[in-house]
């Protein structure tokens, strides 16, 4: 299984491998429109004997401290048929790296606890952040210290307004 940055030639299989695992068009779209609107930090695809995973970083401004690097973990997907393999988890953790080795401070991410506490994502860290998504499901890494001191309101890539 190779991890790679997504070039152009693999816009097709990152919308397929969302549309899969989703089983609709919505976070399809949605890193269709990141894409469009230069929101993208980093988009990664897994590729095994064809292509697996995907999963995107957009860019998140956090209002009361705008020093602060941010970014979202959105969406993260890996095909059906190689679900559990360790793939989701493998571009999560490559992705996580290159955004500390960039230099930003935090990731904020909506989704299962279960899943994104073995990353060190928690809920705690974002709970002190005001956002669209404010609940037990939305969690945060710090990568830096000062990532640790991050909170108030926090502005998503417009494309999450709009995502059905
Ligand atoms: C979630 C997803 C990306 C994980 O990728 P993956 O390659 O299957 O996951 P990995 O093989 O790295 O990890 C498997 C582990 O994740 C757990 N897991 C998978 N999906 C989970 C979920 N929705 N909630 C909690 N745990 C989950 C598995 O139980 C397994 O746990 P274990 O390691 O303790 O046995 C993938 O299952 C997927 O695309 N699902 C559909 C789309 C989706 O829900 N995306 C997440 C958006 S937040």
């Amino acid at each position: 299984m190779e991890i790679r940055v997504e070039d152009t030639a693999d816009w097709p299989a990152a919308h397929a491998i969302h549309k899969a695992a989703f089983q609709r068009t919505s976070e399809a779209e949605l890193v269709r429109r990141m894409r469009d609107d230069g929101d993208l930090i980093l988009s990664l695809t897994a590729h095994a004997d064809r292509p697996a995973g995907h999963v995107a970083f957009s860019r998140l401004v956090l209002r009361d401290n705008l020093t602060l690097a941010g970014c979202a973990l959105a969406p993260l997907a890996v095909i059906p048929e190689l679900q559990g393999q360790g793939i989701g988890s493998a571009l999560v953790r490559e992705g996580l790296e290159r955004l500390a080795e960039d230099g930003y401070d935090l990731v904020v991410v909506l989704g299962e606890p279960d899943y994104y506490r073995r990353f060190g994502f928690t809920p705690a860290l974002a709970s002190r952040l005001k956002t669209p998504y404010d609940g037990p499901y939305l969690q945060a890494l710090a990568l830096s210290e000062k990532g640790k001191q991050a909170h108030g309101p926090v502005s998503y890539a417009r494309a999450f307004a709009e995502l059905k």
